[in-house]
C-alpha cells in the first residue's frame, strides 16, 4: 500500500485540503501518516480513520520511507527539507502548495483542468515534483482556459482585487478586527437616524488613522481602504505577485510562445475570494457569443454570468463565491479599443481552486499513476 505523508495539514490551506479530502472520501487505498513541526506525538486530524500519533516533520529518514509527501507547511519548510531528501536519494513524489519550487526546471505547476496534458507528460518522463500555482494565476487560468485552449490569447492585463486570506490567517483575522473596530466606533451615529454619512466618514477616517488601529499584519488599514501592493518589489517595477502572473501562467501551460500577463495586484477587504478584471487582447476578431461558448465549455467549474446587473450582483462577487468551487466569469464584452479587445471579470475562492483543490487532485492523479 502506498505510504503518503501529510505535512502542514493544520494551517489554512492544509485544513481546507483535509476538509476537501474528507468530503470527497479521498482517504482510502493508501496509508496516511501525519507530520508536525511543533507537536510530535500529538493527535492528527479527524479524517474518520484511526491514525498514529504525529511524527516529526524534520525526520527526513522517516519521510524518505514515504512514496509521496504532501506539504502545505510553507516555503521555509520546503527549502529546508526538500533538498535534504533529494540529496539522500529519495525518489518519491513531492507535492507542495508553497511557491519555493514552482520555477525549478524539474517541477510542474499543477492545475489539471487546465494542464492535464503537461502533468501526464511529466509523470511519464519521471518528474517527481508537483507544485500548486499562485492563487491569482490559477484562478485566472481556470476562468480563461477556453480562450487559451483555442490559441486566441495575445496578451492579458489583469487588475486584481485580492482577499485577505492570500496574505495569511492572521491577516484575515486582522481584517475582521478592523471591521469590528469601525462598527463599534460608528455605532452611536449609525443608531441615530439624524446622523449624516459625512459625519460617519469623518469618524471612520479618524479611527483608521489612529496608532491604536489594528494593523500589525497588514501594516496599514485594509477595512475602509485598500492596498495596491502585494509581496516584494521586483526590478521590473512589478510586485512579485504581478511578476508571477506571466511566468507562472506560461510555465503552467508550457506555451511555446510566451503570452504576456501583467497588471496591478491590489489587496481589498474580501475574506478569501480573489477577483480579477481582465483586458484581453485576442489575436483575431471572434464574435462575442463564440467567445462566451469557449469560456463556458472549458471546464465544469466555470460559470458564465450574463453581462446584466442582476446576475452580476448576485453571482459575480466574493460574497456569492466564497467557500465554493465555482469560478464565475462575467462582464464579458468587447472593449472600445477594437474588436479583438475583450473585457471580463472573475471571482474565485483563493483557498479552494487557488490553493487546496489542485493539490488534492494531483495527489489523486499520482496515486492513479502509481497503481
Ligand atoms: N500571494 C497570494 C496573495 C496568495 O497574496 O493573495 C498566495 O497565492
Amino acid at each position: 500500500m502506498l505510504k503518503i505523508a501529510f505535512v502542514g495539514w493544520r494551517g489554512m490551506v492544509g485544513s481546507v485540503l483535509m476538509g476537501r479530502m474528507v468530503e470527497e472520501k479521498d482517504f482510502s487505498g493508501f496509508e496516511p501518516t501525519f507530520f508536525t513541526t511543533s507537536n510530535v506525538g500529538g493527535k492528527g486530524p479527524d479524517i474518520g480513520l484511526e491514525i498514529p500519533p504525529l511524527k516529526d516533520a524534520y525526520d527526513t529518514k522517516l519521510l524518505s520511507s514515504m512514496d509521496i509527501v504532501v506539504t502545505c507547511q510553507g516555503g521555509d519548510y520546503t527549502k529546508k527539507v526538500y533538498p535534504e531528501m533529494r540529496k539522500m536519494g529519495w525518489q518519491g513524489y513531492w507535492i507542495d502548495s508553497a511557491s519555493a519550487l514552482r520555477m525549478e526546471d524539474d517541477s510542474i505547476i499543477v492545475l489539471d483542468p487546465v494542464n492535464r496534458a503537461v502533468i501526464d507528460r511529466g509523470l511519464s518522463t519521471g518528474i517527481k515534483t508537483y507544485v500548486g500555482g499562485n492563487c491569482t494565476v490559477s484562478l485566472m487560468l481556470m476562468a480563461l482556459a477556453g480562450l487559451y485552449s483555442h490559441g486566441l490569447v495575445e496578451w492579458i492585463s489583469t487588475m486584481t482585487y485580492q482577499a485577505a486570506s492570500g496574505a495569511g490567517a492572521n491577516n484575515m483575522k486582522e481584517l475582521a478586527s478592523q471591521m469590528a473596530v469601525l462598527g463599534l466606533v460608528s455605532k452611536d451615529l449609525l443608531d441615530d437616524p439624524a446622523s449624516t454619512a459625512i459625519e460617519i466618514d469623518a469618524l471612520i477616517t479618524k479611527e483608521i488613522r489612529k496608532s491604536s488601529f489594528p494593523v500589525e499584519y497588514f501594516g496599514v488599514p485594509l477595512a475602509a481602504s485598500l492596498i495596491p501592493w502585494i509581496d516584494s518589489a521586483m526590478p521590473s517595477g512589478q510586485t512579485r505577485e504581478e511578476w508571477k502572473g506571466s511566468v507562472e501562467s506560461n510555465k503552467i501551460l508550457q506555451n511555446e510562445k510566451i503570452i504576456p500577463v501583467d497588471g496591478i495586484c491590489v489587496r481589498v477587504g474580501a475574506m478569501r475570494c480573489h477577483s480579477q478584471a481582465f483586458a484581453i487582447k485576442l489575436n483575431r476578431d471572434v464574435p462575442l457569443d463564440e467567445i462566451a461558448e469557449m469560456i463556458k465549455n472549458a471546464n465544469e467549474w466555470v460559470e458564465l454570468v450574463p453581462n446584466d446587473k442582476e446576475p452580476t450582483l448576485n453571482r459575480l462577487t466574493p460574497a456569492a463565491v466564497n467557500g465554493t468551487l465555482s469560478v464565475p466569469v462575467g462582464r464579458l464584452r468587447k472593449m472600445l479599443m477594437g474588436p479583438e479587445y475583450i473585457a471580463a471579470f472573475t471571482c474565485g475562492d483563493q483557498l479552494l481552486w487557488g490553493a487546496a483543490e489542485p493539490i488534492r487532485r494531483i495527489l489523486k492523479i499520482i496515486i492513479q499513476h502509481l497503481s
